[in-house]
């Protein structure tokens, strides 16, 4: 558990979770940090947790001591939103102390008393206010689906901070560096691929709500942006709104100047042209990815496609339909709403076809809108002929991409 200063009255806790799905879903391989931070005037409030996440109340009761916070003046904890990952403290807390508010919006209401069995709650509305006194004033502005219905931010007047929960977050273990200004380019390229993965797995669902919660911070006046996972920014916030800004039109089919190369194969057959476009997008100077299905993580998978602005299926017809590891992957996708992405699809057959005819199912299914070119399909192993088409299908993929890159 890390103790940082943010602002005079304004402290973080942070610590790395490690060796957990996410959601119990998400693989998350360079880990994830959970934020909690505390405001503190005349009385403290508590916005989001972690303090409590090992269970042992003398853990909370040195890091807050530590931080020159008296326990017995924490009355409020605000919950900008239920998700256990930023509320699962809060049954810890009242093992300590027994006298607090939770502030919340009315749907987290609802669910702080069923995950929990809290009743002494104060529910917030738009531009609510919280006076903790010596100057410190919280207002509350809900941001609904971002990432759950119940979400809001919290903002701190006095020290402009935006409290911003999962909003503007990443995955991402936090080494020493935990302030933007601190951050080695390295690790700025680190927190934006990781948030992109965290983007794409856990919040590209909800991007139209995504764009109101970013006009609402554009709205106010804000010095500090500190959300409830990854860096703390303090230099320079714009940053992190501009990649976020940039994140939701890669739900919408931008993406970098980057190929993803989602693929499968039974025996070999459609793996042959996957090795020849390889081949291609070398010799042609552009930066791709290949993902093979099954064997790649869903998380990579999905992050991979998100960000890329060229995608190509490889995959061949299974049992009269597609490959189903590749169909798969594409449900899943389309359940995160990753739409309009330029794609191209080949792959192999035996005796019959058939997976063309479930990818534009899938596509449409899922409300998708991908524009494909052409596909290609071959009998068995590609012959030269094949790869030739193959090769005009790259070409014109790569063509035009270019209007949906944004770097
Ligand atoms: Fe970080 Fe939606 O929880």
């Amino acid at each position: 558990m890390k103790k940082l200063k943010i602002a005079d009255g304004i402290h973080m806790l942070t610590m790395n979770v490690e060796d957990i799905l996410f959601e119990g879903i998400w693989e998350i391989a360079n880990g994830v940090t959970l934020n909690s931070y505390i405001v503190q005037g005349e009385k403290a409030a508590i916005i989001d947790g972690v303090i409590g996440w090992d269970g042992i109340p003398e853990t909370l009761y040195r890091s807050l001591a530590e931080i020159g916070v008296d326990l017995q003046k924490i009355d409020y904890l605000v919950v900008n939103h239920m998700e256990p990952d930023h509320s699962g403290w809060i049954a810890n807390f009242r093992k300590i102390k027994d006298d607090f508010t939770v502030i919340c919006t009315e749907k987290a209401a609802k669910m702080v008393a069923s995950f929990y069995g809290e009743d002494k709650i104060r529910i917030v509305q738009e531009g609510d206010t919280l006076d903790l006194g010596k100057g410190k004033l919280l207002s509350f502005h809900p941001v609904p689906n971002v990432h759950w219905p119940d979400t809001m931010y919290t903002y701190e007047r006095q020290t402009k901070t935006l409290f911003s929960c999962d909003m503007f977050g990443a995955f991402g273990r936090m080494g020493e560096h935990c302030f933007d200004d601190e951050l080695t380019p390295e690790e700025i390229a680190f927190f934006e691929a990781e948030g992109i993965r965290y983007y794409s797995n856990v919040m590209t669902t909800f991007t139209s709500s995504l764009r109101k919660a970013l006009a609402k911070a554009k709205a106010l006046d804000i010095k500090t942006i500190a959300p409830g996972h990854g860096p703390v920014y303090r230099k320079n916030p714009q940053k992190i709104i501009d990649d976020y800004t940039r994140f939701s039109q890669y739900a919408d089919g931008a993406g970098k100047n980057e190929v993803a190369i989602l693929w499968g194969s039974m025996y070999g057959m459609t793996a042959k042209a996957v090795d020849y476009v390889e081949s291609i997008l070398q010799r042609e100077g552009v930066k791709y990815n290949r993902l093979e299905m099954p064997l790649e993580s869903d998380s990579e998978m999905i992050a991979t496609v998100f960000k890329s602005a060229g995608i190509i299926v490889a995959a061949p017809t299974y049992e009269y339909k597609l490959f189903p590891p590749v169909a798969a992957a594409l449900n899943e996708l389309g359940r995160k709403r990753i739409s309009g992405k330029l794609a191209f699809r080949f792959g192999s057959y035996g005796w019959s076809g058939g997976a063309e005819k479930e990818l534009k199912e899938i596509i449409a299914r899922n409300n998708m809108n991908w524009e494909f070119i052409d596909s290609v399909e071959f009998e068995g192993a590609p012959k030269q002929e094949d790869l030739m088409k193959v090769e005009a299908g790259v070409l014109a993929l790569l063509e035009r991409m270019k209007e949906k890159v944004v770097e």
